[in-house]
């Protein structure tokens, strides 16, 4: 459509927008002589553009402000500055500034962008599907807004997490945006703060719960699949009250998967082989302690233990490798109130509740945090891990900055510089007895858009476990020597599109070898999927 645009019309359409960028003779064929100042620029020097007005804003939200405020402005520039600035925007697109974005989201709404379908939409979601203006849409990341990272319930405004990720599958996954549809399932707020703030944009009232939630969520997921065919459905910050059984009910349905458990699974089972390497211990022979067991702890521990098995381990003997503690304390067997999915992790033995307790009794190796609670790994709880390892593995894992466990600083002057650490939040690089360790950002980013590109590239109809482990795989073979020799377990955020790349083969592979494909196997996959790629450059003028 955007095609016939001209004049006023043509530089207020985001997508086809090109400002300054459009020549002389586009100019005049357009009607836009006059419309713009003389000067016909290339995009780099927008881009510089942009950069340098990032860099006069006082604080990152401002920044990410005029990051969306130029993404209505001109879709192109946004993605080409995205791209071009990746290791240098992300934290302001994603953790941790979206965090903040999302508690002040009420207040810093400039335009509506994404789907909102609400509690009151029962009978018409599909009319509301239908009613998205782009396409085709490939990649959907939903959210009901109830377990924002590690934020708790901010109901409407987490739309900013699924707008947040599509960014990263366009950047990263190379998945067009226009294919890309961000969906707040708004089924309430029980954040009473917010649903009284007067500048909240979502249902005022207490969250949908039980068969009205169930089959709100039953009629948007029929709706997708009969409005978009063969999309790859993400689920995205779905408190763990539902995400574990909605994934039980969908994943058999259609191509979907969860991000939180599934996603941070893979990454995790990647850092912990990537760890390995730096200390030269074998898998079968670690004991890990997770504190918390919610999504991403148990999504986590289940790929470790899966793969333990498979380097020889019984699943018996796995599972006394693994060990969970939680708001109650350990997962042992007999725990009153235990759901279905913390059965398969719950041990034989005397309960626990304090975590450096359980460090002195369980003596870990690799002690990982998914709690949502920052600070929770103070100085006792670090220096008793490294009181017993040589190379203590600690991972922050919760998000925003301010949930981590705790800080790249405190792991390596509490361990006296011997932490092998990641975030899930980014943490500057540490000078430490004249060495810089650098700290990993254990984020799913490393995953989800890699598993997006691959399931799309191959038509897959349904998410494997075997694709998760195909892509923590091809994510630990990009982490190179260099890499562990400055500490660091993960690849450079700057090579995030080349990991996209790498997990897509692994994971389309997977869908072709295992008849989960419905489209046909190129010669090269690496190369059509390359190929497939979406980048930032401006549509070819009609003029
Ligand atoms: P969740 O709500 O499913 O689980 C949280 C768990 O922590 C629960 O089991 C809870 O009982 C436990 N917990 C809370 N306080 C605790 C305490 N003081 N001691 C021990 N356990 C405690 O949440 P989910 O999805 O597992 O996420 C947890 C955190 O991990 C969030 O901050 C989230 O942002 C982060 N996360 C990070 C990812 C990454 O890629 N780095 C991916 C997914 C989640």
């Amino acid at each position: 459509m955007s095609g016939s645009l001209t004049g006023a019309a043509l530089l207020r359409d985001a997508m086809a927008n090109r400002g300054t960028a459009f020549s002389e003779a586009e100019r005049d064929a357009l009607g836009l002589r006059g419309l713009l100042p003389p000067a016909v620029e290339k995009p780099e020097r927008q881009v510089a553009r942009v950069i340098d007005n990032l860099k006069r804003q006082a604080t990152d939200l401002d920044r990410y402000c005029w990051l969306m405020a130029l993404r209505e402005r001109s879709e192109v520039l946004f993605q080409r500055t995205l791209l071009d600035h990746l290791a240098e925007l992300l934290p302001l697109v994603y953790t941790p500034t979206v965090g903040q974005a999302c508690q002040q989201f009420g207040r810093i709404f400039q335009a509506p962008r994404g789907l909102y379908v609400t509690a009151n939409d029962r009978g018409r979601i599909g009319e509301l599907l239908r009613r998205w203006p782009a396409g085709p849409v490939r990649a959907i990341v939903v959210t009901d807004g109830s377990r924002i990272l590690g934020l708790g319930d901010l109901g409407a405004n987490g739309m900013g997490i699924p707008i947040g990720k599509l960014e990263l599958y366009s950047a990263c996954g190379g998945i067009a945006p226009q294919s890309c549809l961000p969906v707040m399932l708004d089924v309430g707020i029980d954040n009473e703060a917010l649903r009284d703030d007067p500048y909240y944009l979502g249902l005022r009232q207490p969250r949908l719960q039980g068969e009205a939630y169930d089959a709100l969520l039953e009629e948007f997921v029929c709706a997708v699949q009969e409005c978009f065919p063969g999309a790859l459905l993400q689920f995205e910050d779905f408190s763990n009250r539902n995400a574990f059984a909605l994934l039980a009910r969908y994943r058999e349905r259609l191509c979907c998967f969860n991000d939180d458990i599934q996603g941070t699974g893979a990454m995790g089972l990647a850092a912990v082989n990537s760890a390995l390497r730096i200390t030269g211990g074998r898998l079968t022979e670690q004991r890990l302690l997770f504190a918390g067991a919610g999504e991403a702890a148990l999504g986590i521990a289940t790929m470790v233990k899966a793969a333990m098995v498979e380097q020889g381990l019984s699943p018996e003997q796995a599972r006394e490798r693994c060990w969970l503690l939680d708001t109650q304390g350990l997962l042992v067997a007999g725990r009153a109130g235990l759901p279905a999915h913390k059965l398969p992790h719950a041990q034989q033995r005397e309960p626990l509740t304090d975590l450096p307790e359980a460090i002195a009794a369980l003596q870990p190796t690799i002690l990982i945090g998914a709690s949502g609670v920052g600070q929770l790994f103070s100085e006792e709880v670090v220096t008793a891990l490294a009181s017993h390892c040589e190379r203590p593995v600690v991972f922050a894992l919760s998000n925003p900055t301010a949930k981590a466990e705790c800080s790249a600083q405190q792991a390596y002057e509490w361990t006296g510089g011997r932490a092998i650490f990641a975030a899930g939040s980014p943490f500057a690089p540490v000078e430490f007895s004249g060495r810089t360790l650098v700290p990993g950002q254990a984020n799913n980013a490393y995953i989800f858009p890699g598993m997006g590109l691959g399931l799309l590239t191959s038509g897959a109809t349904r998410v494997s476990d075997a694709m998760f482990f195909a892509a923590a795989d091809a994510l630990a073979a990009q982490v190179s020597d260099a890499d562990l020799a400055s500490g660091r377990i993960f690849p450079g955020q700057d090579r995030l599109r080349e990991v996209a790349i790498a997990v897509a083969v692994a994971v389309a592979g997977i869908a072709w070898r295992d008849s989960l494909a419905t489209l046909p196997r190129p010669a090269d996959p690496e190369m059509a999927i390359l190929a497939s790629m979406y980048r930032p450059s401006y549509p070819a003028c009609t003029a």
